[in-house]
Order: structure tokens, then C-alpha cells, then sequence
């Protein structure tokens, strides 16, 4: 760990770090006595203390009602949301909620709760200089010092955000800033990052509630296709927190994305035409996509009516199969969007399961598994897919499914890309006929755009005999992959 500045070097009347903190300020510090100067230590400690760790003097008890004295409403940026919404957090309520040590040293069991677990009322020093907010440490550091699996805190999260697919937290640093939440340019081109404060509020969070009071970006949908009106709240809107609006924070076209993200808050709109329902239920409800969502490993099984978060897809790739949605799990297994070990021939877009992104080679043996589209079938049936018989089934109304995946495996020689246009090899692959899988408004191929279904293909599937875009209607495709011309093809 980094070395810290200690109190006793403060005592001792050398240290520059207290009088360039926000207590130790002159002209906005602490103030609580008018006798005695702004900033002055003398407004916590009624005697000079002893330049070493002990049991300071101070004008009240220490625990939180110290800081409360002063500290009974929101902070300027309003992270700090006051003392009533601070106390229900998990980090207030937590019998096990002190810092660990070594350095500064571990606090005894009786400080469980209290801010000094986090914050030094005098300020620290680290080789970047002062510390923001009055924090032991800055960033990940502070909550890893707990959350990495050796206790107190009861999840290792350190774990996940260093895995292979992983939310940024310890590879971008020094851009987060805590008034940064409801100013949309905090969030894009230069300044894109993701710090464990950007999706929690540390003075809120709680168990059930991991996102309350953290600053969001709530949209007002307009027509199909349309980007929503956007109204950004600040950390101290206490409206319940809908995950996908923290989300749209840095994945909308609220901020500006890195080149080639889809506009989510455009695609998940519940007036477009299909897509995953994160917004609201989905407008399939016909009887094959219930029996789809009967046969999920997922449990609860889910129905037209049901609405799942980007986490339900987008979360640790040790989260169980058995479990649909996963704001229902409360097992010992970190839940969240932190990290993923999944990776190619899978997407590797932090999913809990694998997904298949890339194109399979020609071959003389199926080669299909379900594996290597578990992601799918936690919510959906495999049925449809495992079978290589076409005959109708009650479960999907693309009674080919098994067959694209299972029988095509000796088809096709040109592209052994998704991205590039060409004929394809082997069997296919969900993404080849769902390429954006949260919707088809976020489809490549702009005239897929307005397809039911969740229909998209992807860049190797060509129009028609090799000529223009592909094409679908229900029942029927124009188009040619894997050197095979449907023109039109019927099921
Ligand atoms: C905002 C209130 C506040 C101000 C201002 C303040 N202190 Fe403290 N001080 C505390 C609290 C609270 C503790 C106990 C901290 C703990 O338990 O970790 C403390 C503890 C100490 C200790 C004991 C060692 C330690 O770190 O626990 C020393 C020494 C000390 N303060 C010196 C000073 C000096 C010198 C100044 C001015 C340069 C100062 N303090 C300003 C609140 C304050
Ligand atoms: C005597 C009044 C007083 C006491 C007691 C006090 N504070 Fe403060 N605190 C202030 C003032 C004034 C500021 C600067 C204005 C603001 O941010 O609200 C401040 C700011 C802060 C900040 C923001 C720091 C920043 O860099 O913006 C934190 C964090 C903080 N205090 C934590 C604590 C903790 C933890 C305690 C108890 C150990 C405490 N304070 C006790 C008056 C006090
Ligand atoms: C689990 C660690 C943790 C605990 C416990 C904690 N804080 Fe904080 N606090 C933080 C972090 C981290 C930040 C900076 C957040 C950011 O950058 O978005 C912060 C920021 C602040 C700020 C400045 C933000 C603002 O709204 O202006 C204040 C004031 C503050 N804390 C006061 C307190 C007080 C008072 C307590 C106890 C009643 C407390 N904190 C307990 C971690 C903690
Ligand atoms: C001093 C130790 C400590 C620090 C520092 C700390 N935490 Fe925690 N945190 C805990 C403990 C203990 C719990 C209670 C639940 C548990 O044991 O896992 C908790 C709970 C949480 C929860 C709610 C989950 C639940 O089930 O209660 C979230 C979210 C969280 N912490 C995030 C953070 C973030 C973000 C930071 C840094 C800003 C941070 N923590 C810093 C110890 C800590
Ligand atoms: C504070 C900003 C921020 C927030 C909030 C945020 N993300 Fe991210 N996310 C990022 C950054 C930065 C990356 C790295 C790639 C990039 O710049 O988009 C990323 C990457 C991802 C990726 C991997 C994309 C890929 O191409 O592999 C997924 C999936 C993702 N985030 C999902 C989510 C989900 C789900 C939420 C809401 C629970 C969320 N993010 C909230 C900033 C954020
Ligand atoms: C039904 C599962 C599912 C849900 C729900 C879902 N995603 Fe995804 N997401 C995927 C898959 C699969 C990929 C990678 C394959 C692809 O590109 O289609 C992906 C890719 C991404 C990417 C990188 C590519 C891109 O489109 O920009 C980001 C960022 C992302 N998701 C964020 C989110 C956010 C934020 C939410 C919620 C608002 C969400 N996802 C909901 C399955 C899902
Ligand atoms: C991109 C946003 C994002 C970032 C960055 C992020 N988290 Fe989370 N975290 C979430 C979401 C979303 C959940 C809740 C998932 C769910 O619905 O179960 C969560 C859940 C948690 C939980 C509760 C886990 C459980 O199973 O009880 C803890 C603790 C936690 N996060 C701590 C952290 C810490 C510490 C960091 C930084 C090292 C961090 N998070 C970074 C989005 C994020
Ligand atoms: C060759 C193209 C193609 C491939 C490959 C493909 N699908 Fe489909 N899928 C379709 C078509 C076409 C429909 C729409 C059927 C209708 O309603 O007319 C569909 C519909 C669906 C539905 C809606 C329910 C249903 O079955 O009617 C789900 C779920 C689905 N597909 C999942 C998948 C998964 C998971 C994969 C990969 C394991 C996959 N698909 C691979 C073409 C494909
Ligand atoms: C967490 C659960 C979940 C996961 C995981 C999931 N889906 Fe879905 N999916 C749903 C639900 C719920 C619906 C029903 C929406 C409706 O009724 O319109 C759905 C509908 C669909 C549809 C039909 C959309 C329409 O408008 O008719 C397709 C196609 C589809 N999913 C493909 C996939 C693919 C491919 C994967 C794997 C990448 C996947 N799903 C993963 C829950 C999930």
C-alpha cells in the first residue's frame, strides 16, 4: 500500500497536508466555535494532542454524531446524502464495517459503521498528493482495501474487476471526479472511465439496493427508432434506482461513446419494434416465445410479461445457470457487471456465460455444443436448437433453428469473418441471424432496423445472390450465406 502522511507528523506542526484539505481550510473549513479560526484544530480538539495515536481530546464523543455535528445534511456534491440516508447503508449498519489495517492501523470492533473507517478528518498524502474527499486512499483502492476477499467486507470484488473482461476500475485512473455525476461530458471521449464510486454511492448502498443514490440519467421515449429525451439525476434523488438508467450514464447517446457502441437508450426503447425487454415487456407474446422462456436453466422461468436488467446477461461468469434473474440470487457469489472470464471464440462484451462471436470453420463433424451459447439458454429453451430435425415445435417459430446450428457444418467457403461480407463457413451461429442482440434497432443492416423478431443479420450475409442487403419477413428470407441463395427460402 501507498504511504500515507500520519497524524503524528501532523501533530508535530511540520505536515502540509491538513490546511490544504476542506477542514483544514481557512476560509470554508471547519467552523463550529467563532472564537477560534476557521480551519484550526482547535475546532475538534478542545487541548493540543499528543503527536502520537491514542485517544484524542475532542470536543464530543468519536463516533459518526461528531460528524454529524457539522455533517447533518448533503455535501456539495450531494454524494454525501446527509445522516439519515447514510444510516441505513449496509456500510453504517454492518456489524463487521472496519477498516482492516494494517495501515493506518486496523480499528477496533467497537468503530464498526463509523466514516473514520474511510475518511481521515485530517487528511492524506499518497505519491499523487492529497487524497480527494478526505479518503484513506483514492478510488478502488479504498473499497478493494475491504472488498478483496480477505475480509471485512464479504464479497471479493477485486477479483472481478481484474479479470480479463472487465469494467475499467483499476486500469483507468485519476478522471473520476465527485461532482462529475449529472454533467454528461464527465463520461465520454477523453474522460471515459468507471470507478466503483460512478455505481455506488458509499453512503447509501445497501443489501437489496447496491445502486441507491447514485447519479443516473432517466429517459422519456418517443416514437420507435428515436434517441429519448434525457433527464440526468443527481446523487440525491431518492426515486428507486432502475439499473439501466445508471447505465445510460456512459452507454447512451447521452455522453459520447468509443466508435461503434450502440445508442442503448435508442435500441432499448419499448416502442420499437423488437428487443430484449431491460425498459418494459417485449412485444412477442406470441405462444412459441412463452414455451421458449418455459425451458430456460434459468429459474424463475420467464414469461412475455417479464422484464430483466442488463446484469441478467452482462454479469460474472461464476453467477449459476439456475438463476434467470439475478437481482433474485442471494448466494456467496459477487453479483454485478464487474468482470468477466468469458472471452473468444465468445463475445467478450463482460457476459456470465459464453456467447459465440466468432464464425465457425467448415467441418466434417457437428460441432455445435451448448456451451458455447449458454448465455441464451438461461433464459430460452435449447430445444429448438439441439434437435437436427425441422419438423415444427411448439418452442420456436424458425423450426430450422437445429439445423443452421447443427447440419450446415460442411456448407460454405468465403468469409470466415462476421464482420466481412462473404459466404461463410460452417455451422452457424445465433449471431449470424441476431447480430445485436439487445435489439433490431441497433441492427447493421439498415434495413433490418425495423424487423420483429429480434432479425438482424450480420455483415457476411448478403442480399440476395450476392447483390444488396438481406432480407426477412416473417416466414420467409432472401438472402444468401454459407454459399446457399434463398430467394426466397420459406419456413
Ligand atoms: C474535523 C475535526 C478535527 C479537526 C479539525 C482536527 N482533528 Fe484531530 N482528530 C479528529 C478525530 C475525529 C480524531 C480521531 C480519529 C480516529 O479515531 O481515527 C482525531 C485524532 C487526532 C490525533 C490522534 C492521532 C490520530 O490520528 O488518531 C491527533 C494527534 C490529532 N487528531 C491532531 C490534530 C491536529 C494537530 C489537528 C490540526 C492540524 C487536528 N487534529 C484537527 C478530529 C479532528
Ligand atoms: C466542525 C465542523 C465539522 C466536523 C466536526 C466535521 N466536518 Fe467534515 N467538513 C466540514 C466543512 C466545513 C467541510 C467543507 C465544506 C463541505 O464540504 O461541506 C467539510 C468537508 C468534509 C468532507 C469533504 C471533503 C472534500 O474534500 O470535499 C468530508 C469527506 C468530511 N468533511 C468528512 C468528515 C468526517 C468523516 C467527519 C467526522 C470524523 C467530519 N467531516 C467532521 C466541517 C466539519
Ligand atoms: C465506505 C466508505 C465511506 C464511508 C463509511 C463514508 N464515506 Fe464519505 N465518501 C466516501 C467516498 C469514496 C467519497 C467520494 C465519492 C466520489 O468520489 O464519488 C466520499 C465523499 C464524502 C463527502 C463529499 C461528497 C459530497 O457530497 O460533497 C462527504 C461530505 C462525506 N463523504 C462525508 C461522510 C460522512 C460524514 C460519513 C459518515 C457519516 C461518511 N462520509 C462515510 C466513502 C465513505
Ligand atoms: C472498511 C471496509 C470497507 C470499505 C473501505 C468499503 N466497504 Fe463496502 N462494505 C463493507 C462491508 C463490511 C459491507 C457489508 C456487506 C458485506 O459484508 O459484504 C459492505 C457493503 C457494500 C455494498 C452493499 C452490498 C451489501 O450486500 O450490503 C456495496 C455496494 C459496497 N460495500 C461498495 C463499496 C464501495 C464502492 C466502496 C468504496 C467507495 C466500499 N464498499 C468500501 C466494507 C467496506
Ligand atoms: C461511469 C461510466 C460507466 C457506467 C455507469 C457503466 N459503464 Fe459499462 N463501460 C464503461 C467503460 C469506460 C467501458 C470500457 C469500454 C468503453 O469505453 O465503452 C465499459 C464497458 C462495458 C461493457 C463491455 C463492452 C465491450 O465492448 O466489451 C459492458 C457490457 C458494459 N460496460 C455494461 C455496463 C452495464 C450493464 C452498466 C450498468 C449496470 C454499465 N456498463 C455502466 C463505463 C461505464
Ligand atoms: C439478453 C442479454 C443482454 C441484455 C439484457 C443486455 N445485453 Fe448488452 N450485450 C449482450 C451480448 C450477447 C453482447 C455481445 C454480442 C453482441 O454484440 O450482440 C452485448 C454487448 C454489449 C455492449 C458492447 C457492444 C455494444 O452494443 O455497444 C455493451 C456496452 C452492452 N452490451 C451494454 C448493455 C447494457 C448497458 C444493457 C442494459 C441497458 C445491456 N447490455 C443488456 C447481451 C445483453
Ligand atoms: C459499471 C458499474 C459498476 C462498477 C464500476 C462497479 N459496480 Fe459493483 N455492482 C454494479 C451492479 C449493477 C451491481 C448489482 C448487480 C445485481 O443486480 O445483482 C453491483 C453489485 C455490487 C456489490 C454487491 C454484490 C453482491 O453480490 O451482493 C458490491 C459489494 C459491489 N458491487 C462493489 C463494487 C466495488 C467495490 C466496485 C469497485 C471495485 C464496484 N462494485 C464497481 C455495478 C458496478
Ligand atoms: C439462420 C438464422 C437463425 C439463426 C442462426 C438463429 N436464429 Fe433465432 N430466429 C431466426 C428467425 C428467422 C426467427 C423468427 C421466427 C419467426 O417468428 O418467424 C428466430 C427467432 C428466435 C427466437 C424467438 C422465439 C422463437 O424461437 O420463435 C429466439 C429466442 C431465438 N431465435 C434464439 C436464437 C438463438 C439462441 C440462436 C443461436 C443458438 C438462434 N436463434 C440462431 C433465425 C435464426
Ligand atoms: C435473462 C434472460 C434472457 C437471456 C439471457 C436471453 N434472453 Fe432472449 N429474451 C428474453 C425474454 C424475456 C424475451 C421475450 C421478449 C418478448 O416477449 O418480446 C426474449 C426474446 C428474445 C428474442 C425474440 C425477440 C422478439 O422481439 O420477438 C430473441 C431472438 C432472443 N430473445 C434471442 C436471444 C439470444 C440470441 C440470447 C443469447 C445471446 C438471449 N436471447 C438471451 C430473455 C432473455
Amino acid at each position: 500500500m501507498v504511504a500515507l502522511a500520519s497524524s503524528a507528523s501532523l501533530a508535530g506542526g511540520g505536515d502540509q497536508v491538513f490546511h490544504l484539505t476542506a477542514h483544514g481550510s481557512q476560509t470554508t473549513g471547519v467552523s463550529r466555535l467563532s472564537s477560534i479560526p476557521r480551519g484550526h484544530c482547535m475546532q475538534c480538539h478542545p487541548t493540543r494532542q499528543t503527536p502520537t495515536p491514542g485517544t484524542p481530546t475532542l470536543f464530543t464523543a468519536n463516533d459518526n454524531g461528531l460528524c454529524f455535528t457539522c455533517h447533518v445534511s448533503a455535501g456539495t456534491s450531494q454524494v454525501y446524502a446527509g445522516q439519515t440516508a447514510f444510516v441505513s447503508a449496509s456500510h453504517a449498519t454492518a456489524t463487521t464495517m472496519r477498516w482492516p489495517g494494517p495501515v493506518p492501523a486496523a480499528r477496533p470492533a467497537g468503530d464498526s459503521g463509523k466514516c473514520v473507517n474511510c475518511h481521515t478528518p485530517h487528511g492524506a498524502r499518497d505519491g499523487q498528493g492529497l487524497v480527494p474527499n478526505l479518503e484513506f486512499f483514492r478510488e478502488e483502492a479504498l473499497c478493494l482495501a475491504c472488498h478483496d476477499g480477505s475480509g471485512p467486507a464479504s464479497t471479493n470484488i477485486a477479483a472481478e474487476v481484474t479479470k480479463v473482461r472487465a469494467h475499467p476500475v483499476t486500469t483507468i485512473a485519476g478522471v473520476h471526479r465527485t461532482n462529475e455525476g449529472t454533467v454528461s461530458a464527465s463520461f465520454g471521449t477523453a474522460s471515459r472511465h468507471a470507478e466503483c464510486s460512478d455505481c455506488h454511492n458509499p453512503h447509501a448502498a445497501r443489501a437489496g439496493a447496491v445502486l441507491s443514490g447514485t447519479t443516473r440519467v432517466q429517459v422519456t421515449n418517443g416514437a420507435a427508432g428515436t434517441v429519448p429525451a434525457y433527464t440526468a439525476l443527481p446523487a440525491s434523488n431518492t426515486t428507486a434506482v432502475k439499473e439501466y438508467e445508471l447505465c445510460f450514464k456512459c452507454h447512451s447517446s447521452w455522453t459520447t461513446r468509443p466508435a461503434g457502441q450502440t445508442d442503448l437508450a435508442m435500441v432499448f426503447n419499448p416502442a420499437n419494434e423488437s428487443f430484449h425487454p431491460v425498459e418494459g415487456p417485449g412485444r412477442n407474446v406470441t405462444s412459441t416465445m412463452s414455451n421458449s422462456l418455459d425451458g430456460g436453466t434459468g429459474l424463475p422461468h420467464l414469461s412475455t410479461n417479464s422484464v430483466i436488467t442488463c446484469a441478467d446477461c452482462h454479469n460474472n461468469d461464476a453467477m449459476p445457470r439456475n438463476v434467470s434473474l439475478v437481482s433474485t440470487y442471494t448466494g456467496a457469489v459477487p453479483s454485478g457487471p464487474h468482470g468477466s472470464t468469458v472471452t473468444t471464440p465468445s463475445s467478450g462484451a463482460l457476459l456470465r456465460a459464453p456467447y459465440r462471436a466468432t464464425l465457425k470453420p467448415r467441418s466434417t463433424t457437428n460441432d455445435f455444443t451448448l456451451e458455447e451459447f449458454s448465455l441464451c439458454f438461461i433464459c430460452h429453451a435449447s430445444g429448438p436448437f439441439r434437435t437436427t430435425s425441422s419438423g415444427t415445435r411448439i418452442d420456436t417459430s424458425f423450426r430450422y433453428h437445429g439445423m443452421h446450428l447443427n447440419s450446415i457444418n460442411t456448407k460454405g467457403s468465403g468469409a470466415g469473418d462476421i464482420n466481412t461480407p462473404g459466404a461463410g463457413m460452417g455451422n452457424a451461429i445465433c449471431r449470424e441471424c441476431h447480430f445485436n442482440t439487445h435489439g433490431t434497432r441497433g441492427a447493421v443492416v439498415s434495413g433490418n432496423q425495423t424487423y420483429a423478431k429480434g432479425v438482424n443479420f450480420s455483415p457476411n450475409i448478403q442480399g440476395p445472390g450476392g447483390v444488396g442487403q438481406p432480407q426477412w419477413t416473417p416466414g420467409s428470407c432472401r438472402l444468401r450465406c454459407h454459399g446457399q441463395n434463398h430467394s426466397p427460402e420459406n419456413y
